[in-house]
């Protein structure tokens, strides 16, 4: 009898350890099996805009990045400040990066590609590279966290760029008129990717002229070259991802110191087109070229 009874438990212990064993053989096969698959997410960050015009400039980002990578998430963010506060008020929050990618490692994705949609990589592209490569070494942030170039980087994305944004001038423009675009320009060493895009702009056309708002080169820089070229006529074009604020005013304003106050002063006919280079599909293939790169980085 109390053989029996030994062997029964003995029986009852094996049997159960078994299953115990079962159970963590499971339970460690799914978690690795999680682990190796993940979430993977996209960000993507851009200064922001509070014209509602502009807006359409990042719907058509968006609708290009999800008809290229459809089964990975797309989340936003906007850096500006700003930007965040007055949208706010009116009634549409935007997410920071850093809220942006919290939410997301809440929603339990484990791998980001952020890309940036800026320009030139200045000091918001930077400070968001920092929050991103932040969230990689955080407990319950991400197992790796990759982050997509601006627009303007390597050598070949001038060229591309250039190229792009002269094959987007309005057809009816002739030889013996300017092309202008306006930059946003900055005291950051990075400044140097607008004086390098004119160089990339002037191989491909003679007229195309290259200035910034807050940097080099100047409205004063561009007048000059435009009045030893003997221009006439000129395009005005956002060297900015938006038709924003500063295409609006600061371009195409009514106000004594806008660049067509100052250029039709100077004898110049000015044409403005309010087309951010967000709405210009070979423009945008290059963001989505760099962001394919950071996906990739996510293997
Ligand atoms: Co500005």
């Amino acid at each position: 009898m109390s053989t029996f009874n030994c062997r029964t438990l003995k029986r009852h212990l094996y049997m159960t350890a078994l299953a115990l064993l079962l159970v963590v053989t499971a339970t460690s096969a799914f978690a690795d099996h999680n682990e190796k698959t993940g979430k993977k997410g996209i960000l993507l960050v851009a200064f922001g805009t509070s014209v509602p015009e502009a807006q359409a400039a990042f719907a058509n980002i968006d609708a290009m990045v999800k008809e290229k990578f459809g089964n990975i998430s797309v989340f936003w963010a906007y850096t500006s400040h700003i930007i965040r506060h007055k949208l706010a008020k009116q009634g549409h929050p935007h997410l920071s990066t850093a809220e942006a990618l919290a939410r997301m490692a809440d929603q339990g994705f484990t791998t980001v590609a952020v890309q940036s949609l800026h320009t030139i990589p200045g000091e918001e592209f930077h400070a968001m590279q920092g929050i991103a490569k932040a969230f990689e070494t955080m407990p319950d942030g991400f197992s790796k966290v990759t982050v997509g170039r601006p627009l303007l980087n390597t050598n070949q994305d001038m060229m591309n760029a250039a190229k792009a944004l002269l094959a987007s001038v309005p057809a009816e423009r002739q030889s013996n008129e300017a092309v202008v675009f306006m930059g946003h320009g900055t005291p950051h060493p990075a400044n140097i990717y607008y004086p390098g895009m004119q160089y990339y702009m002037e191989r491909l056309d003679p007229l195309a002229f290259v200035g910034t708002v807050e940097g080099t080169p100047s409205l004063d820089d561009v007048l000059k070259e435009l009045r030893q070229a003997n221009v006439k006529k000129a395009y005005l074009i956002p060297l900015m991802s938006v038709a924003g604020d500063h295409a609006r005013n600061d371009m195409a304003g009514d106000e004594d110191d806008s660049w067509i106050s100052v250029l039709t002063k100077a004898g110049i006919t000015c044409i403005p087109v309010l087309q951010g280079m967000a709405e210009k599909e070979p423009v945008v293939a290059i963001w989505v070229q760099h962001l394919q790169t950071a996906v990739d980085q996510l293997q």
